[in-house]
């Protein structure tokens, strides 16, 4: 039997049939049985009141009875691997897109936290050899691309945020470049993960701070992009590829970004294809200050606040289509 709740009384085990589109909830089906608090959470990040459940296929435990055991989240019932084993699942034909996307997932976030909390050059390569595993995984399957897209992370984490815009600005790249041989996607790929890597060097009390910035730290956080180049001159990392993203990232199309003010076509392609991604990613995570917006939502703000003065018109286009499910 159907019944509305309200989104208070939510709990594990309930059967639940979200009344939205594809494009506005980050969840594979439209109804489900709820599996974890976490998927509460994001339930709650969709702005609604009250949801339908369908009482039949609910499972809940009641007070006289044990309560439903709370399965594990997907960080902890997927086993760490090795990026060599990560690599050769990827190519597997056999393995469902669900499993290789979660894997994807799991192991580019460790990755990158690892390479936020020691940035060395080794960790720097590890990323680098991810992310191309990560590409040639995109350019061949739509379909776990089209997961890893739907899948970002709601928490905003540098490293977190660093893989989300990894996902989602390949996933755009391949759209725009299609099989063209002048593109290096794997390299692309390495840029896109590594975009904010000049955070490391900005006081973590700034990149963690639950509350929007002063001027002062705002005009900190705003070194990042060349202090990003001079991580990657470093570590001997300065692809052309990535030195575009990193510098380039926070320019606007109106000339109104940082750091040089670049307008327009002066701004590389491949920045700002990193820009529609950090852009989205940004409205879709949660901050101690504000609530994740759903996918249509932030597509929605930034059609009408965001293109085509920060964001490129076509590239905003061609990203909208990237969340229409494959045939
Ligand atoms: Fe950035």
């Amino acid at each position: 039997m159907l019944k509305k709740v309200p989104i208070s009384e939510l709990k594990v085990g309930m059967y639940v049939l979200l009344d939205l589109a594809w494009y506005e909830h980050p969840f594979l089906k439209n109804e489900f049985r709820i599996s974890s608090k976490s998927e509460i959470e994001k339930i709650k990040g969709l702005g609604l009141t009250e949801i339908t459940i369908d009482e039949k296929q609910s499972i809940i435990s009641d007070e006289a009875s044990p309560p439903v055991e709370e399965e594990a989240t997907e960080e902890e019932k997927t086993p760490t691997i090795d990026t060599s084993i990560l690599l050769e699942v990827l190519k597997d034909k056999a393995i469902e897109p669900e499993k290789k996307a979660s894997l994807i997932r799991l192991h580019s976030t460790q990755i990158m936290k690892k390479l936020f909390e020691e940035p060395t050059r080794s960790n720097i390569k590890e990323v680098k050899k991810v992310a191309a595993g990560i590409a040639d995984c995109i350019i061949k399957d739509d379909k776990t691309t089209f997961l890893l897209i739907s899948m970002t992370n709601f928490d905003f984490t540098t490293y977190n945020h660093s893989v989300n815009v990894g996902f989602l600005a390949l996933a755009l790249a391949k759209s725009v470049f299609a099989n063209s041989p002048h593109h290096d996607l794997q390299e692309l790929g390495a840029g896109f993960f590594l975009h904010d890597i000049g955070k490391i060097k900005i006081d973590n009390a700034i990149i963690q701070k639950p509350a929007p910035l002063t001027e002062e730290e705002t005009l900190k956080m705003r070194r990042h992009p060349q202090l990003g180049l001079k991580v990657l001159l470093e570590m001997g990392f300065a692809t052309n590829e990535a030195r575009l993203i990193v510098v380039q990232h926070h320019e606007k199309m109106d000339g109104t970004g940082y750091p040089k003010g670049l307008r327009g076509e002066d701004i590389h392609p491949y920045a700002r294809i990193c820009t529609v991604a950090d852009v989205f990613d940004a409205l879709t995570s949660r901050r101690p200050y504000r609530d994740p917006l759903p996918t249509f939502q932030a597509l929605k703000l930034m059609r009408d606040e965001m293109v085509p003065h920060h964001v490129e018109r076509k590239l905003f286009e061609q990203f909208v289509l990237l969340f229409k499910p494959p045939e």
